[in-house]
Order: C-alpha cells, then sequence, then structure tokens
C-alpha cells in the first residue's frame, strides 16, 4: 500500500511553489542516482502554474533540463498546436522555454487516426526509452503528475470508461462517451508503478469530488482517482485551501 501525503496549501500560488520545489528535488535525486529524470505530465490547466515556475526564478537554472525524459499521462483528440492540447500548454508555458533535449520530449499524439496504434506506439516508445520489455511489466517513473476532474476523473481515466479496468498496457485510448470521444491515456498498472505520484488539486469546485475520494468508501469505477495508489511509490496530494474545504479530517 502506497504511503499518502497530503498537504493543504493557502494558495494555488503557494501550492505551485511546493510543487516546484519537490519536482526540482525528485529531479535532481533522479539524475544524480540513475543520470536521467523520467516524469509524465498532467494536462489541463492546474499544472500551468508549476510549469511557469519551473522555467523561472530559481529552477531554471537549478535542473538540469537535458538529462529529462518528458511524457504526458493523456492527451486529447487534437493536433499540437490546439488550444486544448496538453502538449500545447506545457510546451508554451515550461517546454518552449528551458533546454530539454527535444529529443527527450515524448509527445503523445492524441490526433493520430488510428488512436490503438498510437497508444501501442506510445507504449513502444516508453518501453524503449526506459529499456524494457513492451510486454512486461511496466517501468517505474521518477514522477507522474496528476489533476482530477469534478467528476473523479484523472488523466484520461474518466468514470466508468473501460481504460480504468486495464490490466496489461500501460496506455491505451479511452472512449469517453461523456464528452463524445477519445483519449489516449496512461492506465493503472504504470500509474501505480511509479515512484512518486502527485495530484494538484485548486479551487472550491474540486472539494465535494476531493471528500469522496479521500475520505469516502471505495468506488473506483464512479471515482477513478481513488484507484491510482502507487504499490511501492509515495502518493501526494497537493491540495490548496478552497479544494480541501469539505474535507472532514481538516475540519476535524
Ligand atoms: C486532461 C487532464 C485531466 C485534468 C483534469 C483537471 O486532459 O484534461 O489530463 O485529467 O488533469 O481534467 O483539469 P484542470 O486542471 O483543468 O481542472
Amino acid at each position: 500500500m502506497s504511503e499518502r501525503q497530503l498537504r493543504i496549501f493557502d494558495s494555488p500560488e503557494d501550492l505551485a511553489r511546493a510543487a516546484a520545489g519537490l519536482f526540482a528535488a525528485l529531479a535532481a535525486d533522479a539524475i544524480a542516482r540513475r543520470g536521467r529524470f523520467a516524469v509524465a505530465l498532467a494536462g489541463g490547466s492546474t499544472p500551468k502554474r508549476l510549469y511557469e515556475m519551473l522555467a523561472d526564478g530559481p529552477y531554471v537554472a537549478n535542473i538540469d533540463w537535458p538529462h529529462m525524459e518528458i511524457f504526458w499521462n493523456d492527451e486529447r483528440a487534437v493536433p499540437p498546436d490546439h488550444p486544448e492540447s496538453n502538449y500545447k500548454m506545457a510546451w508554451d508555458a515550461l517546454l518552449s522555454r528551458v533546454p530539454v533535449d527535444r529529443a527527450r520530449v515524448h509527445r503523445m499524439p492524441g490526433e493520430a487516426t488510428d488512436a490503438d496504434q498510437a497508444a501501442l506506439d506510445y507504449q513502444r516508445r516508453i518501453a524503449r526509452v526506459f529499456g524494457v520489455d513492451l510486454d512486461g511489466p511496466p517501468p517505474i517513473f521518477d514522477l507522474i503528475l496528476l489533476g482530477i476532474g469534478e467528476d473523479g476523473h484523472t488523466a484520461s481515466l474518466f468514470p466508468y470508461t473501460a481504460a480504468i479496468e486495464e490490466t496489461c498496457r500501460w496506455v491505451v485510448a479511452n472512449r469517453v462517451a461523456q464528452k463524445n470521444t477519445h483519449r489516449l491515456t496512461m492506465t493503472l498498472p504504470i500509474l501505480n508503478r511509479a515512484a512518486q505520484v502527485v495530484f494538484l488539486v485548486t479551487g472550491e469546485g474540486k472539494a465535494s469530488v476531493v471528500s469522496e475520494i479521500l475520505e469516502g468508501p471505495p468506488d473506483a469505477l464512479r471515482l477513478p482517482s481513488q484507484a491510482v495508489q502507487p504499490g511501492n511509490g509515495q502518493l501526494h496530494w497537493f491540495l490548496d485551501r478552497s479544494a480541501a474545504s469539505r474535507l472532514q479530517a481538516r475540519n476535524a
């Protein structure tokens, strides 16, 4: 069972600053130990401030950017220049502003017409970078960043979708009927192998689902975020006060 660490911050800015400090520390440790830092970025809007901070101030000069292997944990069915692209958000906020090795920026091709093949190709790319067997157990990411939706989804594991129950593949194309689309997404087998998983959650709108996820009964199909329990890793929940406002334990 993973250890779970819950931290509550006064503001989204304080949360982003703490996440940037953790990101930098984990990167330095991984690069010192193994010569590289393998990270899967989150999409959506919450991580944007973190990404902007990493490209600025004390972090940009103290992170060994060329030794990073950068992946995404999911992508929408849009091209990389689309306003809704998770790749575009991270590229604009961070990757275009720091000296990453572009050959080590592994964009998830959400726009691919054959989504199943694109998911398999992405898994193949992960296996190649980590030097592991494509059909073996998932590799261990040093860090996976995640957000949650108000419906309890994380990555593109939306409630009652098939990808939640995937037990072998590391990356799949997931039909998301709620959005009348499909998404490429990492699955629980690879998310739950990570050394460090950090959920970044802000805003009053997420308070209700946060309390259900963290304090309610287990129901992974309805609340896929609950199923992220890295077996040998550290699970961090970074919440601002608004997102944490319905937690009973906090208000005890
Ligand atoms: C996506 C993300 C998704 C996101 C949540 C939260 O592609 O949308 O991967 O899982 O993290 O929807 O999004 P916000 O940060 O915008 O609230």
